[in-house]
């Protein structure tokens, strides 16, 4: 076991959609130098680049995982830097080298050098047409379609193994689409639900990539936040799941995501023209149940659709002013 005490925290994917605003929370609470932003492809914004220590980090070359784990004497990781499933299916070679190459090497990584804890997010993407769509349960088929997904299911099983096999403490959830007004996502299926409000807000025009009637589940930026800190700060006694969580926030479909923010732009127009990322949502569940994570950690979601939908696009509306976008 571990004498470190000192929370020195690494959060890989750092520039990314999650990465962008985890980074920033954790900074507030653990102070911002003991949280080392890394990143990869994406430039850092310069709120990021500026309020703590930034590396440039490729997560499939396990040495350099090491040199900065060491470099800065790190304690926990949050391992975000992943490719998503639009992206993994044009590139299933490219999603498989960096989500299990890169998860592995980050849990080597973390075993050798005695971290405490390791946060790794799942995806809705583990599940697949087998599945029962609505309310998915914790415990169901993981047949997935999409490299990604298949990338994920291994992923899961990885981090069990290491908690087995290591007694490593790895957490993680299988989050819904996120939708965030910070940095926006890129090559995912749920993207549609982000990038609609921007052309909402810049040109009162959306071509969404999904049919109007296509529901998934999705959560909101503070919750999806909350929802990793949370299980993070939870006991270990509590934590049961060593695969990943089922966690959720709000299901709508396309059509009803569009009309309410025509409730704040009424000129606002959607028209539907599905591509290839149809057949990926459609593989997806409609909600999901997280009834076990309620129970064994206390995890409760805040945002509802109208809630979600104000918040994002007073807080886009304002960077859009200040040409900030
Ligand atoms: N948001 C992800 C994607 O669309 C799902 O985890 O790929």
């Amino acid at each position: 076991m571990s004498t470190k005490t000192m929370k020195r925290i690494l959060v890989t994917g750092a520039t990314g959609q999650i990465g962008s605003e985890l980074t920033m929370e954790l900074r507030k609470r653990y102070g911002s130098y003991n949280v080392i932003a890394a990143g990869h492809r994406r430039k850092p914004s310069e709120k990021l680049f500026s309020s703590g220590p930034f590396e440039y980090l490729d997560v499939t070359k396990k040495g350099n995982v090491g040199k900065v784990v060491e470099k800065y004497d790190v304690d926990t990781i949050y391992h975000l830097a992943a490719v998503l499933s639009a992206i993994g299916e044009q590139n299933p070679q490219l999603a498989w080298a960096v989500n299990i190459d890169g998860l592995y090497n980050v849990l080597e990584v973390a075993r050798e050098h005695n971290v405490v804890r390791v946060f790794w997010p799942s995806s809705i993407a583990v599940f697949g047409p087998e599945t029962s769509r609505v309310d998915t349960p914790q415990d169901a088929v993981l047949i997935p379609r999409t490299m990604y997904g298949v990338t994920k299911v291994a992923g899961e099983l990885l981090c069990n193994y290491y908690f087995i096999r290591f007694g490593l403490d790895v957490r993680s959830v299988r989050y819904p689409g996120i939708i965030s007004s910070e940095t926006p996502p890129v090559g995912g299926t749920t993207d549609y639900a982000v990038k609609i409000f921007y052309e909402a807000l810049e040109k009162k025009r959306y071509s969404c990539f999904v049919r109007e009637d296509t529901v998934l589940p999705m959560m909101y930026m503070p919750d999806c936040t909350k929802a990793a800190i949370d299980l993070m700060d939870a006991d270990s006694s509590r934590i049961k799941c060593r695969t990943s969580y089922n966690v959720t926030g709000i299901s709508f479909s396309a059509g009803e995501l569009a009309a309410e923010i025509k409730k704040h732009i009424p000129g606002f127009e959607c028209e539907y023209k599905p591509d290839f990322r149809q057949k990926i949502a459609d593989s997806w569940p409609m909600s999901i149940d997280d009834s076990v994570a309620r129970e064994e950690w206390s995890w409760k979601s805040t945002y509802d659709l109208a809630a979600m939908t104000k918040d994002m696009i007073e807080k886009l509306a304002k960077r859009f002013a200040e040409g900030n976008l």
